[in-house]
């Protein structure tokens, strides 16, 4: 994506990335193998021995490479409650589905289970930068960091803050004991001295937080100037829930608005991901965008726990930044795919339900929100996202399916729902590919240049 609404194909082009850095070098237009062969690599001073340079290329006309996906918030935690959420919605989900869940993976050995098979899962579907809570479990968090770094997978890691509301077995057990807690997390990650899996801060969201936990985690951001996230205005009855525990009185705000709840914590800053959004007032959209703050928009959970429907369009035009998340296991998909497919239709239900045509997302923008927007969100832009000379190599081989003549598909090719006959545009294969493929056209997967998925 090169803005919201245009996406750039490089036909024939070359791009060389370095294995040591996993940076792109050089992005070399009409290109074709033997040209790469012959003179890029030896204008880049590379040996074009078989062992020093590997040149891979796309089958022309039903592959691609196109940038990994950004997940801006997922649950690792929840991933085995995939598809189970009945008619529930937001807080009867938590008390019924998720806390029990979350809970048992205090239990080590099913933790990793759990976290290494999210990990093999959304990397299938070509997530290459995660934002993931784990739990309150300190233990269980820190492995979820050291499984992401094994397996390759850049992520964002965020022990859960709650002090209140939660099931008495499933709490931290005072504002001071969350936040040492939490510390133990960042100060685990940071000792690796890397930066592919970065500490998050992580209050729930606010009704499971005491102001006390809210101020005490903004004074950590504020120290330590880490990335924060957390849910916000997901859910008609959790509004009503803050109104009720956060008093003007109470947190010092001039408003009861449930963005200035985060806002007097000091926790509304440039770094902060909100998840949801979906009922915020003007006065809160214009908050956040004031305070630069982010915006991950979660369709596919926001339809399955029945949320409400965000206004991804009007957030845009106000500046915020904006990205996807699958919400998993709101979102009953660890595919940040169908969470793009998710948010055209969303959209059109804003639309239709507002009269307003110009809600409408495209193809185009639901891509960018999964790529770029989504870099900007985790704090990445510029690092990944794109196709650019200077950014990482997070990408993904994407692999159609080829029609034959007897209408059988191509031998030993594999394109799962994404059939393509031949004479269709690129642009008509890439639509294809968003609202029918799946991990099934998900071929290999690099993480700043390292292979971390290959279909077999
Ligand atoms: N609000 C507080 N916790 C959660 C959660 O785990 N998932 C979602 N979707 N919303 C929340
Ligand atoms: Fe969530």
């Amino acid at each position: 994506s090169t803005t919201l609404t245009t996406l750039e194909y490089l036909h024939n082009t070359a791009i060389a990335v370095s294995a040591s850095t996993g940076k792109i070098i050089a992005i070399e237009p009409e290109c074709d193998l033997h040209k790469a062969k012959t003179i890029l690599v030896p204008k880049l001073g590379w040996d074009s021995g078989p062992t020093s340079v590997e040149i891979l290329s796309t089958q022309k006309d039903y592959q691609f490479f196109f940038p990994g996906f950004i997940d801006t918030h997922l649950h690792a935690s929840q991933y085995p409650n995939v598809g189970i959420f009945g008619n529930s919605t937001l807080l009867d989900w938590l008390n019924t589905y998720t806390f029990p869940l979350e809970a048992s993976l205090s239990d080590i050995s099913k933790a990793k289970r759990v976290y290494s098979r999210v990990i093999k899962k959304t990397l299938s579907h070509g997530t290459t930068t995660a934002a993931y809570y784990a739990t309150i479990d300190v233990t269980a968090t820190n492995l979820l960091a050291e499984l992401c770094l094994e397996r390759g997978q850049r992520a964002l890691i965020g022990r859960v803050c709650m002090d209140q509301l939660g099931p008495e077995y499933y709490l931290d057990e005072s504002p001071e004991e969350s936040l040492s807690k939490t510390k133990e997390c960042v100060d685990f990650i940071r000792e690796k001295k890397q930066d592919l899996v970065r500490p998050v801060i992580t209050p729930r969201f606010a009704p499971a937080c005491s102001f006390d936990l809210l101020k005490k985690l903004g004074d950590l951001a504020k120290e330590t100037d880490l990335p924060i996230q957390t849910h916000i205005s997901e859910n008609k009855n959790e509004i009503l829930l803050v109104k009720e525990l956060f008093p003007m009185e109470k947190t010092g705000a001039k408003d009861d608005s449930y963005a200035s709840v985060y806002d007097a914590a000091g926790l509304l800053t440039e770094k902060m991901i909100l998840a949801h959004g979906v009922h915020l007032t003007e006065f809160e959209a214009d908050l956040i965008a004031e305070r630069k703050s982010k915006v991950s928009h979660c369709p596919c959970s926001n339809s399955a726990i029945t949320s409400g429907a965000a206004k991804v369009r009007w957030l845009l035009g106000k500046g915020i930044v904006v990205g996807l998340g699958t919400d998993m296991s709101g979102g009953y998909s660890p595919s940040v795919l169908e969470a793009a497919r998710h948010a055209v239709l969303v959209s059109r239900h804003v639309a239709m339900g507002g009269d307003d045509e110009v809600a409408k997302l495209s193809v185009e923008e639901v891509l960018y929100l999964g790529t770029k927007g989504g870099a900007g969100v985790v704090g990445l832009e510029g690092t990944v996202g794109g196709f650019e000379v200077g950014m990482e190599w997070d990408a993904q081989l994407i692999g159609l399916g080829r029609v034959e003549d007897g209408g059988e598909e191509e031998e030993g090719e594999d394109g799962g729902n994404v059939d393509v006959f031949g004479w269709e545009s690129w642009q008509e294969k890439i639509a294809k590919w968003v609202y029918n493929g799946d991990d099934r056209n998900t071929k290999k997967v690099w993480v700043r240049g390292r292979l971390v998925h290959e279909r077999k």
